[in-house]
């Protein structure tokens, strides 16, 4: 199965000169979807996970179905202001000004193993950012998945050093 041909090339997207990654069709085909979810389940099984965390909100799509897959539990890292109950927050540099993620504190229980997934890692940023998020709680990141890695923007080099498991690389 080439993943590849089901990403979409979109130019000039969000701003000129930025060529954007589009997952929609690899969603919109039964075939392809299945394909990366499965693949991913079989990456990332050897990490053990008893929890994914999923960055919003891209990778909701991707987390929710793997966690299905692997039988374990979900925490969704959300934008501010959106989760209800009490939450750790940490915050990433973007080019102009500042970013930040919460989640839940008892979002895991204690000594919990948790695997962040997203569809894909540019800066490493918004990555690295859950990863903060996981230590607050004080339980193990044990890895990352991400669909794609655009290389070049050498995001990698921002993350805790655990495993890593992408699909497609850029
Ligand atoms: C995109 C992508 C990652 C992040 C990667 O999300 O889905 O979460 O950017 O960038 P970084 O590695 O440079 O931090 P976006 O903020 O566009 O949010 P969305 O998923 O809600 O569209
Ligand atoms: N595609 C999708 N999301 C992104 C990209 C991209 O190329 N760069 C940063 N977030």
């Amino acid at each position: 199965m080439d993943l590849r041909a089901h990403i979409r090339d979109v130019p000039d997207f969000p701003k000129p000169g930025i060529l954007f990654r589009d997952i929609t069709p690899l969603l919109g085909d039964p075939t392809a979807l299945q394909y990366s979810i499965d693949l991913f389940a079989e990456q990332v099984e050897d990490y053990r996970p008893d929890y994914i965390a999923g960055i919003e909100s891209r990778g909701f799509i991707f987390g929710m179905p793997l966690a299905y897959k692997l039988g374990v539990g979900f925490a969704p890292v959300r934008k501010p202001g959106k989760l209800p109950a009490a939450v750790h927050t940490a915050s990433y540099a973007l080019e102009y000004g500042s970013d930040t993620l919460e989640l839940h504190q008892d979002a895991f229980p204690a000594g919990s193993r948790v695997l962040i997934i997203d569809d894909l890692i540019a800066t490493g940023g918004t990555a690295a950012a859950a990863a903060k998020l996981v230590e607050q709680t004080g339980c193990t990141l044990a890895g990352y998945g991400f669909v794609i890695e655009l290389v070049g923007l050498e995001g990698r080099t921002k993350l805790p050093d655990v495993p890593v498991t992408v699909l497609l690389q850029y």
